[in-house]
């Protein structure tokens, strides 16, 4: 039997910074949303061992310490199930790049095994999995969207805005997640305001952007260039980038932005999608 298991891309449409722990995590609020693309997750239930395929599979192949093994790991573990069969991932978005790819992958393979072996989806001992693989896979194993906080983990849900028309881009840097948080300023901003998902997110920001566009100055090229597009109504880069994304006020207006991104940054990654 072959089970597959869509891994949503996650966004983070605002990303407040509140404090340094001492446990060498920030304290966070943020909004998380996810779109309906994504990599995803198959399960072979007749077959052994790992194996990535997809257009972003050579960035990963390398890894033999992949989240997608170790959340299979982790299942089994917690759930005493024997291994699982052959999973094979699909790698549709850009590694490392504030998509939450890894924790999606990770998310994906915890909701495969756990409709594999009958598990409820909200068995405390899955979260507990999910918490323990990373800030963001919490968030990813429901992909709903939610106000997170503590590292990310602490949800509570909120209204989505299903079908927003986004276009995600990826100026083709790689930037380290630890790397951008450390470069973090140390200044609180002051938490996430009030009102639905949309009002909250243009009133917010990405305390992250500074120290990425630091480190990486071509994020902010992709910021400037989304931010001057007709229709659009919130740029902004996502987690610790360097994936920037940009949320528009019609279809059209998303398909012509693509368009102007492709034209003017051809080697530039670009993904027309939708808030789910
Ligand atoms: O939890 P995860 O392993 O995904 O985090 C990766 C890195 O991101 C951490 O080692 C830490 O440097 C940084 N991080 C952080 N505060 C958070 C989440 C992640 O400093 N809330």
């Amino acid at each position: 039997m072959t089970l597959t298991e869509p891994a949503p891309a996650k966004l983070n449409l605002a990303l407040h910074v509140r404090r340094r722990r001492g446990d060498g995590y920030h304290e966070l609020e943020t909004l998380f949303a996810f779109v309906a693309d994504g990599d995803s997750v198959e399960l072979d239930e007749a077959g052994k061992g790992f194996a990535v395929n997809g257009p972003f599979a050579g960035a990963l192949a390398a890894e033999a310490d992949n989240l997608v093994t170790r959340a299979a790991a982790s299942f089994g573990a917690a759930f005493g199930t024997a291994p699982a069969g052959r999973i094979t991932l699909t790698k549709n978005l850009p590694v490392a790049s504030g998509l939450g790819g890894g924790s999606a992958d990770a998310a994906a393979t915890l909701r495969l095994l756990a409709r594999r072996h009958g598990t409820a989806i909200d068995d405390p001992r899955l979260f507990e999995c999910a918490d323990a693989l990373g800030s963001d896979v919490p968030a990813c194993l429901y992909s709903r969207s939610a106000i997170g906080s503590g590292r990310g983990e602490q949800l509570q849900w909120i209204d989505g805005a299903p079908g927003t028309p986004g276009l995600l881009v990826n100026p083709g840097v790689a930037v380290s997640t630890g790397a951008v948080f450390a470069a973090w300023d140390g200044i609180d901003r002051g938490g996430l305001g009030q009102g639905g998902l949309l009002d909250r997110a243009q009133a917010g920001r990405n305390d992250l952007e500074p120290p990425a566009r630091a480190i990486a100055p071509v994020i902010g090229e992709a910021l400037t260039l989304l931010g001057e597009q007709p229709g659009v109504i919130l740029a902004r880069m996502s987690g610790s980038g360097a994936t920037c994304f940009a949320l528009f006020d019609s279809p059209a207006a998303r398909t012509a932005a693509a368009g102007a991104v492709a034209a003017a940054q051809p080697r530039w990654w670009c993904l027309e999608t939708a808030l789910s």
